[in-house]
């Protein structure tokens, strides 16, 4: 009986070691402090030249924001709201301001004709050229446009819709449980149609599309599951759970290493790096994001670029 118990116990431990590799990397932490009363860096794109992040801004500021390194700081680069003005939304945090300041919520670079394409809670889908400025609208009428993932090879932007219900204002409200209404859309640039992909979704954060262009992974963080859309094979155009039992996942980013992606999970505060076949390969504590949850995690260079919808920063994390 008490050998039994002790391989029992053998198995159980072996199994945690295999399933759950806590990083001891990534040990050194800078900041990229956002401008004076700023703050909810949700998104840290990198242009084709690398350079960025290029982050959106909580709560009504409307501003996205891109890094020129140390000395400069963070500089105004786009916007989305016509009516925006400096005066009234530089640094507000007055959600009522939302619709007429715009509010970026993701951002994704097409790398062929070097364009972001913006997601914003009011003015839908949006694209900008490589100088900034105000954003054209590409497609509107929702209620929260939430992720976004453009994938390059072909231009098909996919992106999700928080919610037919409610919008951010209401999301916004301490406590509030996302509804079973969000989506995965797909806009094609040649047809400048939009598509949905999944509806049904709870509380959906970023989605991210493989290297391979096989497949979509989208996040579900109210129902703490990551579903994965195929995009070719023979299970095309239907879905199914990646992956759960990881906490509240809030965006998917594609990692340096082919076919490998990082997802930020919100509350716990960690980067997990997980591969094709939802294998979680290595388990970053992101400590400075304990009280603040994480919203997405970037690799670039070698380092983890992390934002939070509650910080006044950008993370890094270096060796
Ligand atoms: C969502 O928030 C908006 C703006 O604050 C408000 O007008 C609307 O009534 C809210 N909707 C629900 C269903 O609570
Ligand atoms: C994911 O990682 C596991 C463990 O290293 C490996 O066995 C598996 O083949 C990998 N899957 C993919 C799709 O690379």
């Amino acid at each position: 009986m008490k050998t039994s118990c002790l391989l029992v116990v053998n198995v159980i431990v072996c199994f945690f070691l295999v399933g759950s590799v806590i990083s001891n990397d990534y040990k050194t932490f800078n900041k990229l402090s956002l401008p004076p009363t700023v703050t909810g860096p949700e998104s840290a794109a990198f242009d084709l030249a690398g350079e960025g992040p290029y982050v959106t801004v909580a709560v009504s500021d409307g501003r996205i924001l891109k890094w020129k390194g140390p000395v400069i700081g963070f500089v105004d680069f786009a916007y989305t709201s016509p009516t925006r003005t400096k005066e009234l939304c530089d640094g507000t945090n007055d959600l009522v301001l939302g619709p007429i300041c715009g509010r970026p919520v993701a951002l994704s670079f097409n790398y062929r004709t070097s364009d972001l394409y913006i997601t914003d809670a009011f003015f839908g889908l949006l694209v900008v050229g490589f100088n900034g400025g105000l954003a054209t609208q590409i497609s509107g009428g929702y209620k929260y446009l939430s992720g976004i993932d453009v994938e390059s090879y072909t231009g098909n932007v996919y992106m999700t819709d928080a919610s037919l219900t409610y919008d951010i204002r209401n999301m916004s409200q301490p406590g509030f449980k996302p509804d079973s209404t969000g989506r995965l859309l797909k806009y094609n640039p040649r047809t400048q149609r939009v598509v949905v992909l999944i509806s049904g979704l709870a509380g959906v954060g970023g989605p991210a599309v493989s290297s391979d262009r096989k497949y979509v992974l989208v996040p579900e963080y109210a129902n703490k599951k990551i579903q994965r859309y195929w995009l070719q094979g023979p299970k095309h155009s239907t879905n199914e759970v990646f992956m759960t039992g990881i906490g509240s996942p809030k965006n998917i980013k594609r990692a340096a290493n082919d076919q490998e992606f990082w997802v930020a999970v919100e509350k716990q505060a960690q980067g997990l790096r997980v591969n094709g076949s939802a294998m979680v390969l290595q388990t970053v504590p992101l400590t400075k994001f304990v009280n603040k949850g994480v919203a997405v995690v970037q690799e670039m260079n070698d380092a983890l670029f992390v934002g939070s919808s509650h910080a006044d920063f950008v993370g890094v994390y270096t060796n």
